[in-house]
């Protein structure tokens, strides 16, 4: 227990915590500008169109309450939870909503806001389900896509960052429902 607290180990900030080491990936200022950016594409895109942000929880809560905030139209909300991965590591395969949409998104546009895209598996799920409820469309904002070979199809239209093939936290993701809080992204370089 205690605060989190950084060193610097060979010139790099590091954050030691429960026996891991945690590196920073994307730092605070780059996810600020890289999420105002979507933002902004998402305005221009959407201007007069009305849509319904769809976010997935628990991972990206952060990221929708900052994305929401450089879209410049009216948006309404709407929420869902899955869970794919139980509480380890790897991706069980199997996809559960385990809280459904509140409102129908029948003939509406749907902007479905995800944390990450890994195997690829959980958004595939997802989009498929809310296909078959009659949106007038869907589209998928993604703020991170790892590098994964992947047999589903890339259906991301707003990415914000390519990562590599690691395991990250933080800005909303978890390992073992710790660490959502830290204001970047970083990711478990060991487990000693
Ligand atoms: P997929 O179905 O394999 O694409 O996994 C997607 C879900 O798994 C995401 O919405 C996350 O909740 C979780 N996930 C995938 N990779 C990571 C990671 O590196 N850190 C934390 N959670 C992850
Ligand atoms: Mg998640």
């Amino acid at each position: 227990m205690g605060l989190y607290k950084f060193k610097k180990i060979n010139g790099e900030k590091v954050l030691i915590y429960d026996n891991m080491k945690i590196k920073v990936l994307i730092d605070e200022k780059k996810l600020r500008r890289r999420v105002r950016e979507l933002g902004q594409e998402i305005t221009r895109d959407y201007k007069d169109r009305d849509p319904v942000l769809v976010s997935v929880l628990r991972g990206s809560f952060i990221f929708i309450a900052d994305i929401c905030r450089e879209i410049k139209i009216p948006v309404t909300f709407d929420f869902m939870a899955v869970s794919s991965y139980g509480n380890s590591k790897a991706s069980s395969g199997i996809v559960r909503i385990t809280k459904d949409l509140e409102f129908s998104i029948e003939n509406k546009e749907v902007i479905i806001i995800e944390d990450i895209v890994d195997s690829g598996r959980t958004l595939n799920y997802l989009v498929k389900n809310l296909q078959a409820r009659n949106p007038k469309n869907i589209e998928v904002c993604a703020l991170l896509d790892k590098d994964v070979p992947r047999k589903t199809e890339n259906k991301v239209k707003y990415k914000g960052f390519d990562i590599p093939n690691k395991f990250v936290v933080g800005y909303g993701l978890d390992f073992e429902e710790k660490y959502r809080n830290f204001p970047f992204i970083g990711y478990i370089e060991n487990e000693q």
